[in-house]
């Protein structure tokens, strides 16, 4: 046995070898708040649910009522009707709620006698739409993007064909911070009697209420017609640890067709509405505490001041000169590109200064997911980055790796 102030001492030596979660230095995979009230409460909701299971709903019915309110909040905030049917579920995370809603538009086409469905994805969505392919038997087909980086919709129309059981969305792309035609993308789709999810999993907390704060944010939610399925992820832009998205349907009854019904077996009834079993609850309740204590007022807040540090970031990388923001951006996530910068050569000299921007391929690159924690680090990413593009070598030849 070993004591556990040694167990914590290794541990803390590791911990130190990572990157430091609150530092600002990190650009996505983490999206620190930089609020002490929201963290203060994640912890102590923590330690009352640590050793909870969201498996049973019938064991833990409060602890059920808790998560239904997080999907009815959510579906509040992308104007799903308002029912006394929650139409979602909480998920792990990004890539299971697409991996639900999948399957639901696979079975979909598969009532209508399609054998083997196809997704029709942009160039740009979340590789977990590829990987729902794979899982699920299905075909994918890849959308090119158009020159503002956007799904191409006189393509999408080209590719679309009775097997597409679904067409994808962003809102917004992870490789661009671009909001795809949203509208366009989901009237095909309902021409042609397929699907349409919406992949607001990093935008779900964002642009609901950019549109509060009067932004220009075009109709991307339930209120455009056509659209069938929106995932949210809450442990990202909801600012709770991870372990927390959530899916949504338009329709109710297709909530069914994602959720799992076993009783061949000796313990009687299993059902499950996705695909894991045992499940934490501590980042469920955590997400359901953070949304009361923020409310929307508080969410339109942090936003409010996440749009001020964007708009930083871009004056200042508009300063260093010879550094383009790809596309037309519209939230805090923006990638770089240049004719003059090698931008992989300035992240070998920004991962010497202990940042840790990403690289992206297409085109080549850097990305800058921007959370509400970089308002401390503005200056300090500028001078940098700055110092970086006047004092780079040759680059390294680090690939870009998302995972
Ligand atoms: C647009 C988008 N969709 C889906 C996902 C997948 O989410 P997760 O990593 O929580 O599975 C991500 C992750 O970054 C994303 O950016």
């Amino acid at each position: 046995m070993r004591p556990v102030d040694n167990v914590l001492r290794e541990l803390d030596e590791l911990r130190r070898r990572d990157p430091d979660v609150h530092g600002g230095r990190l650009f996505g995979l983490v999206y620190p708040s930089g609020r002490d009230d929201i963290e203060e409460l994640i912890r102590a909701v923590y330690e009352r649910y640590l050793f909870s299971n969201a498996l049973n709903p019938l064991r833990f019915a409060a602890q059920a009522g808790i998560e239904r309110d997080v999907i009815t909040m959510t579906g509040d905030l992308v104007h799903r009707r308002a029912t006394e049917h929650h139409g979602g579920a909480v998920t792990s995370g990004g890539t299971e709620s697409i991996l639900m809603s999948i399957l639901v538009n696979r079975e979909r086409a598969r009532a209508k006698g399609v054998a083997r469905p196809q997704i029709l994805a942009p160039n740009s969505a979340h590789p977990a739409y590829a990987k729902a392919a794979h899982y699920f038997d299905m075909d994918y087909v890849s959308i090119p993007l158009d020159d503002s980086y956007r799904a191409d919709v006189a393509q999408a129309r080209r590719l679309i064909t009775e097997k597409t059981c679904v067409v994808v969305a962003s809102a917004y792309s992870y490789p661009h911070g671009i909001l795809d035609p949203v509208q366009e993308l989901a009237a095909l789709a309902k021409e042609h009697g397929a699907g349409c999810h919406v992949d607001a999993c990093i935008g779900g907390f964002v642009l609901p209420f950019m549109e509060m704060l009067g932004r220009d944010v075009p109709a991307w939610d339930f209120r455009v017609d056509g659209v069938t399925e929106i995932s949210v992820d809450v442990h990202k832009y909801g600012y709770v640890p991870k372990g927390v998205s959530v899916i949504l349907h338009r329709d109710y009854d297709w909530l069914w067709n994602q959720t799992f019904f076993y009783d061949q077996w000796g313990s009687g009834l299993y059902a499950t509405p996705a695909i894991a079993g045992a499940r934490a609850a501590a980042p469920i309740v955590a997400a359901w505490a953070v949304m009361q204590h923020l409310g929307l007022d508080g969410y339109k807040e942090i936003v409010g001041e996440l749009l001020v540090t964007v708009a930083r970031v871009r004056e200042g990388l508009g300063a260093i000169g010879g550094i383009d923001i790809v596309g037309e951006p519209i939230g805090p996530l923006l990638a770089l590109k240049s004719d003059t910068v090698d931008l992989y050569a300035v992240a070998d000299v920004m991962d010497e200064k202990g940042w840790h921007l990403n690289r992206n391929t297409d085109p080549y690159g850097l990305h800058l997911m921007l959370s509400p924690a970089h308002r401390d680090v503005v200056d300090d990413l500028l001078h940098d980055f700055s110092y970086a593009v006047s004092h780079h070598g040759q680059s390294k030849g680090r690939p870009a790796r998302y995972a």
